[in-house]
């Protein structure tokens, strides 16, 4: 966390205790109870004399989000600076950007990067056994010991978090300006709450919809065949393997394991993978299933055949649209023309000739090269770049990973500023940037 930064948690932490002390001594007050931490009777008193200390420190902010800002935006623009973003979001010229669009981290411990709480009660980009040699969900980040009282702070903790820079992001931007972030379906909540309590206000949430989502989900009957205490190959087992494709041809192979019993599931799967290691490996859980003799976790698998543990398949990633409220004009329209942000351009927005819905399908294309974990489609950034901002105006990512935002903003002939804290990132970035340059250039000489 950059000093700024802390400075600003600290002071927010202070005002936050002091006006929960304030509605803790209105209650008493309204309600004529004694607070007993208190000795005077004059509760009003002090309760005028904590907003007083409010009011106070609540100026302090105000100078560190307001007073120290640089009146020159050019030293930021079109380039993809390496560094905390939040000890710049707060020197940014005030009322200076068009649209604030970013993949922000989602706070779902994807990598180092996205672990924004301080609890180690979960198994942090840790590996399950099932996970390893797996291209996708390498990470779990699940807790060890059940969800208990950290687990379920960790979004408050996420809130906290987009909170310390939303705030130094307020006035940077225009009044009217679209601010898009990314989320994921499980921590966007905590983001949009922390974004309105910095004054932004919510616009919609719109989905990116994908052609392919990894999918995480288990049969449960998976997980209880392996809970039993006996397992038996029977006649009636074989009659069983006949109906089953595959193993019915490899049945008589496992004749000699008749009738023998196995206290684990372990041992039993082994024996089988003594006479044929590729059965063993192909149709363990039919075979466990089949083998299965202990009849309360026989009894349990009927139960919950066909049923699993996990999501639906996740086919959509939300991107909350925020807006900064206006008051200097007295319309929307009147914004439109004084601040040039807030309207839709629906000549570009169109797609197969129809106006832009909510729900937005964009895929990698063939060329996109894939470097980054959260890497976006070009296209979709393209895509909200292009329908709410018009050419020559500024786009923030402070959270820009590979650059894509960067990349499309130049594209598309818009000024960006961006920002990367890893220095990987930052020079896959740039690398990605100054190809889209060369690519220009080329263009330039073609014609
Ligand atoms: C979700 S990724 C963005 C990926 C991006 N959309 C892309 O297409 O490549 C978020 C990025 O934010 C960066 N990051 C995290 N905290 C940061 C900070 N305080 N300042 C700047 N960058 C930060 C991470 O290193 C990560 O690359």
């Amino acid at each position: 966390m950059s000093n700024s930064s802390k400075n600003i948690s600290l002071l927010n932490l202070k005002i936050d205790k002091l006006q929960k002390e304030i509605s803790y001594l209105t209650f008493c007050l309204e309600n004529d109870i004694k607070p007993d931490e208190y000795e005077t009777e004059d509760i009003e008193m002090i309760i005028k004399s904590k907003k007083v200390e409010v009011s106070n420190l609540q100026s302090e902010l105000d100078k560190i989000l307001n007073n120290s800002r640089e009146s020159d935006l050019t030293p930021y623009l079109n380039k993809i600076i390496l560094g905390d973003c939040t000890e710049y979001l707060s020197k940014l010229p005030k009322n200076s950007v068009h649209m604030f669009l970013s993949d922000i981290p989602y706070g779902i411990n994807l990598d180092e990067w996205d672990v924004l709480h301080n609890n180690t009660n979960s198994a942090l980009l840790g590996a399950s056994p099932a996970q390893e040699g797996k291209s996708a969900f390498k990470r779990r980040g699940k807790p060890i010991n059940g969800w208990n009282k950290e687990d379920r702070q960790i979004n408050q903790a996420y809130h906290d978090w987009v909170y310390s820079w939303a705030q130094q992001l307020f006035p940077v931007m225009k009044e009217g300006a679209p601010v898009l972030i990314f989320g994921a379906r499980r921590t966007i909540s905590s983001a949009i709450a922390a974004m309105e309590k910095a004054g932004f206000l919510l616009k919609d949430i719109l989905a990116w919809e994908k052609s392919s989502a990894h999918h995480r989900s288990q049969d449960i009957f998976k997980v209880l065949v392996k809970r039993g205490n006996k397992y038996k190959l029977t006649e009636q087992s074989f009659n069983k393997m006949s109906d089953i494709e595959g193993l019915n041809v490899a049945a008589p192979t496992l004749e000699s394991l008749l009738n023998i019993e196995f206290d684990k599931y372990d041992s039993f799967i082994k024996a089988v993978k003594n006479i044929n290691p590729k059965l063993a490996k192909k149709y363990t859980y039919e075979l466990l299933e089949i083998a299965l003799a202990d009849e309360k976790v026989k009894q349990d698998v009927e139960k919950w055949k066909g049923w699993k543990l996990g999501n639906l398949a996740p086919y959509y990633e939300p991107i909350a649209w925020l807006f900064k409220p206006y008051d200097s004009v007295v319309t929307l329209t009147d914004n439109v023309l004084v601040n040039e942000v807030g309207a839709i351009n629906m000549n570009v927005g169109k797609i197969n000739g129809r106006e832009p819905k909510n729900i937005l399908k964009f895929d990698f294309t063939n060329e996109e090269e894939k470097v980054h974990d959260a890497q976006k489609p070009i296209e979709l950034i393209k895509y909200l770049i292009n329908i709410m901002t018009r050419e020559g105006q500024v786009i923030l990512d402070p959270f820009v990973g590979s650059g894509t935002t960067a990349v499309a903003a130049k594209e598309l002939n818009r000024n960006f500023i961006a920002f990367e804290i890893n220095e990987h990132y930052h020079s896959l970035a740039n690398k990605r940037l100054n190809q889209e340059i060369k690519k220009e250039h080329q263009i330039a000489l073609e014609i």
